[in-house]
């Protein structure tokens, strides 16, 4: 595997691959990786010559510094991880390689920065934005590889990379649980040992709630059941539970069946905050 940790050696090794027409596979991480992200990579290996992965903490998109700075990092184990999975390239670039002291570009999504994880975390989506499209810019990759873990993430890279008229086909890949169910995120690493036994409560809730919805409650009435149940018996402090349409995030009043729907939660287990999200049918 061939590891880059600057733009200058990073962009050298790209200009030499043009010429040999190979399909490029992207899959940019912010490193602490595990299944789930390697389940990008296995994807990307399948659909494409060369697959490339690159592993930044972006400070831009966390708009807590105590969460930057606990945000677990592990390069060696992740250089192995990726050997294991024969991963072609990975690209590790510092702070200093990748901005600029005087940027000034933000990035604005409307209403999708506006619900959920925009609600709870401004800023968060103008940093992805900016360092998805600085990244896209440097790799030029034919396709990328997006978790719906993160929908709205996912939701937002498909709408900017159409906007701004990215040849790149955005590929998303469903989330890797762990064998209770919990969706495997980089964070689990900060979870006590008791908090990782509690934390399959957001998934065990998401999963009462298809049932109900399936069984025609309503949606009202559902997220009133999820909400009074995390306030009375739950250790995890709820930030949201919302009934969305998958395609563009906007709240469900009334479920159709033919729509597709997604249910997305997110919460603090302690200090750390977990979210997840599950399609209905
Ligand atoms: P990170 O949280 O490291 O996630 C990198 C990619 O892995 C994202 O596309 C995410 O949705 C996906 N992923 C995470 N957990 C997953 C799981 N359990 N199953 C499947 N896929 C999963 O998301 C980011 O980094 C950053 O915002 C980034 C896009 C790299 C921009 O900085």
């Amino acid at each position: 595997m061939d590891i880059f940790t600057n733009i200058q050696g990073f962009k050298h090794y790209l200009g030499t691959l043009k010429p040999q027409e190979k399909s490029v596979g992207f899959v940019p991480t912010m490193g602490a990786l595990h299944e789930g992200h390697l389940e990008l990579i296995k994807t990307s290996k399948q659909q494409n010559d060369l697959t490339i992965c690159s592993i930044f903490v972006n400070p831009t998109q966390f708009n807590n510094p105590e969460d930057l700075n606990k945000y677990p990092r592990d390069t060696a184990s992740d250089i192995a991880k990726l050997q294991d999975v024969l991963c072609d390239v990975v690209f590790i670039p510092t702070v200093e390689d990748m901005y600029d002291e005087h940027r000034i570009v933000n990035f604005h999504f409307g209403y999708l920065e506006e619900i959920m994880e925009g609600r709870f975390r401004p800023g968060h989506f103008s940093g992805v934005g900016l360092i998805v499209t600085k990244l896209f810019n440097l790799v030029k990759p034919n396709r990328a590889y997006f978790g719906t873990k993160d929908l709205q993430q996912l939701t937002i890279i498909k709408k900017l990379a159409k906007d701004l008229l990215f040849d790149i086909e955005i590929i998303p890949v469903e989330t890797i649980r762990e064998s209770d169910g919990l969706a495997m995120s980089s964070r689990n690493k900060l979870l006590s040992r008791e908090e990782r036994k509690q934390a399959v409560v957001l998934y065990n809730s998401l999963i009462l709630a298809r049932e109900k919805l399936n069984n025609q409650e309503s949606v009202i009435s559902v997220k009133k059941y999820i909400s009074d149940y995390f306030e009375s018996n739950s250790v995890i402090d709820l930030e949201y539970f919302e009934v969305v349409y998958t395609e563009n995030l906007q709240n469900v009043s009334k479920i159709q069946k033919s729509d597709r729907v997604s249910l997305c939660i997110a919460g603090y287990l302690g200090k750390v905050r977990l979210i997840d999200n599950i399609s209905l049918f």
